[in-house]
C-alpha cells in the first residue's frame, strides 16, 4: 500500500479510518463538490456575502472555519443544511445516511493540515487561537427579527450555530445572547458544556479578543522584548497615568527576564478626557517608545514630544478595541489565546499563570 502523509496521519490520530475517506471521497464528489469543489477548497472568498446578503459555500479543507465546529455539529450541518437558519445549503437527512455522513466528514477533514486537525481535536486548549471570523448565519434573518425589534438598531456582528440543537448565539459588541426557539425567546448569560467542562460563551470572548488584538501589527504598539526565548506573549492595554499600570511597569523587566514579551496597547480610562490621553499620545510619539513609555509610568515627562504626530491616532484606535472586546479598566490583561486577566497581578503570580 502506498503510503501518503494522509494514511499516516488516517492511522496515527484521527478518528476515522482510510476507508472512510474513500467513500467519503465519492460521496464529497456527487454531493457536495458542486459548491464546495472537488477538493473542498471553494469558495476561497467566503466572507463575502452576495448581493441579496448570502454567504457562499465555505471551503472544508480547513482554510475556513469548519474547524470550529465540533463532530455533532458538522454531522447536523450536512444533515439538516442551512435552510433552518436561512442559509442556502440543502439538508442530506433522507438522502445521506449516518455511516455516509461520517465519510463525507471524513473525507474533508483529510484535508486539513495536521495543525488545524489538532486544533480541531484538542478544542481550542492550544494557547494560540486563530484570528478567524465565526460567521455562520447573515445577521438579517428571520431568525433575529424579534430580537432588532427589541433592541432597536443596535448592531448585531455576528450569528452563530451551537452544538445545541436550536440555540443560536448572537454577539452584539461585547455581548453575547442565545436565541431559543425560533428567536422568540433570548437568553443571556454564559453557555457552559456540562460534559466537558468548557465555557462556550467565554471560547467566543477569546476568540474576538484574539481577533481584535491581531487587528494591530507590532509598529502600532510599545513592545518590551522577552530576554531570549520568548515563552509567551502578554497583550496589556496600559494606561500610563493609572498606578497599577505603573505598578505593572516596575516589574515588566521580570516578566522579559521569564521569557514574556509585553505588547502595549494603548487604552486612555475615560476616553479623550481621561488624564491618560495627552501622555499616550506622547508616548506613541516619541523616537523611542519604549524609553518614552518608561518614562511616562514614572510620571517623567520633560524629555517627552508632543503628541501631534501620525502614530497618536493609535490611542483612538486602542481605545476602541478595547471598549469592543469588553474592557473597563487598566491595566488589563490578554494572554495569547484571548484569556482576559482584569488588574494588576504581582510577577510571581503572573509568570507562573503566562508559562503553564
Ligand atoms: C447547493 C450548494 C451546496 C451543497 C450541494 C452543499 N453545500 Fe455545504 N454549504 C453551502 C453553503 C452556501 C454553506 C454556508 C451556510 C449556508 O448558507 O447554509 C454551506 C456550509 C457547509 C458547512 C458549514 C461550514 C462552516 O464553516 O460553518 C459544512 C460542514 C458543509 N456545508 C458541508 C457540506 C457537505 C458535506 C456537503 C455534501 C454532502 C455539502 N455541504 C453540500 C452550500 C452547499
Amino acid at each position: 500500500m502506498l503510503l501518503t502523509s494522509q494514511t499516516i496521519a488516517a492511522d496515527n490520530d484521527r478518528w476515522y479510518s482510510d476507508e472512510q475517506v474513500k467513500l467519503g471521497k465519492e460521496l464529497f464528489r456527487q454531493n457536495c463538490a458542486a459548491c464546495h469543489g472537488q477538493e473542498a477548497e471553494a469558495t476561497p472568498n467566503w466572507k463575502q456575502t452576495d448581493a441579496n446578503g448570502n454567504y457562499p459555500p465555505p471551503p472544508l479543507n480547513g482554510s475556513a472555519h469548519a474547524w470550529h465546529h465540533d463532530l455533532n455539529l458538522l454531522r447536523r450541518t450536512v444533515r439538516e443544511g442551512g435552510a433552518k437558519l436561512g442559509g442556502q445549503m440543502p439538508g442530506f437527512e433522507g438522502r445521506l445516511n449516518a455511516a455516509q455522513i461520517d465519510s463525507v466528514i471524513a473525507f474533508f477533514q483529510s484535508k486539513w493540515p495536521d495543525d488545524i486537525y489538532q486544533r480541531w481535536a484538542g478544542r481550542f486548549e492550544t494557547s494560540d487561537l486563530p484570528s478567524l471570523n465565526d460567521i455562520v448565519v447573515a445577521a438579517n434573518r428571520p431568525l433575529t427579527n424579534l430580537l432588532r425589534q427589541r433592541i432597536g438598531d443596535a448592531k448585531i456582528d455576528n450569528v452563530a450555530q451551537t452544538s445545541i440543537e436550536d440555540v443560536w448565539q448572537v454577539q452584539i459588541g461585547n455581548r453575547y445572547i442565545y436565541l431559543l426557539d425560533d428567536g422568540k425567546h433570548a437568553l443571556m448569560g454564559d453557555l457552559v458544556n456540562l460534559e466537558s467542562g468548557r465555557n462556550i460563551t467565554e471560547r467566543s470572548r477569546r476568540i474576538a479578543a484574539v481577533a481584535a488584538i491581531a487587528e494591530f501589527s507590532d509598529e502600532d504598539l510599545v513592545i518590551f522584548a522577552a530576554r531570549g526565548e520568548s515563552k509567551a506573549t502578554l497583550n496589556v492595554f496600559t494606561d500610563t497615568s493609572c498606578p497599577f499600570c505603573q505598578k505593572l511597569h516596575g516589574e515588566i523587566e521580570k516578566l522579559q527576564e521569564a521569557g514574556i514579551t509585553v505588547r502595549y496597547l494603548p487604552y486612555a480610562r475615560g476616553g479623550s478626557s481621561g488624564p491618560g490621553y495627552q501622555q499616550l499620545k506622547s508616548v506613541w510619539c516619541a523616537g523611542d517608545r519604549n524609553q518614552a513609555m518608561t518614562d511616562a509610568k514614572n510620571q517623567r515627562f520633560d524629555s517627552l514630544p508632543a503628541g501631534d504626530c501620525a502614530a497618536a491616532a493609535m490611542i483612538d484606535r486602542g481605545y476602541r478595541t478595547g471598549n469592543k472586546i469588553g474592557i473597563s479598566g487598566t491595566p488589563a490583561l490578554i494572554k495569547s489565546n484571548g484569556e482576559k486577566i482584569e488588574g494588576y497581578r504581582p510577577y510571581q503570580e503572573l509568570i507562573p499563570q503566562l508559562l503553564q
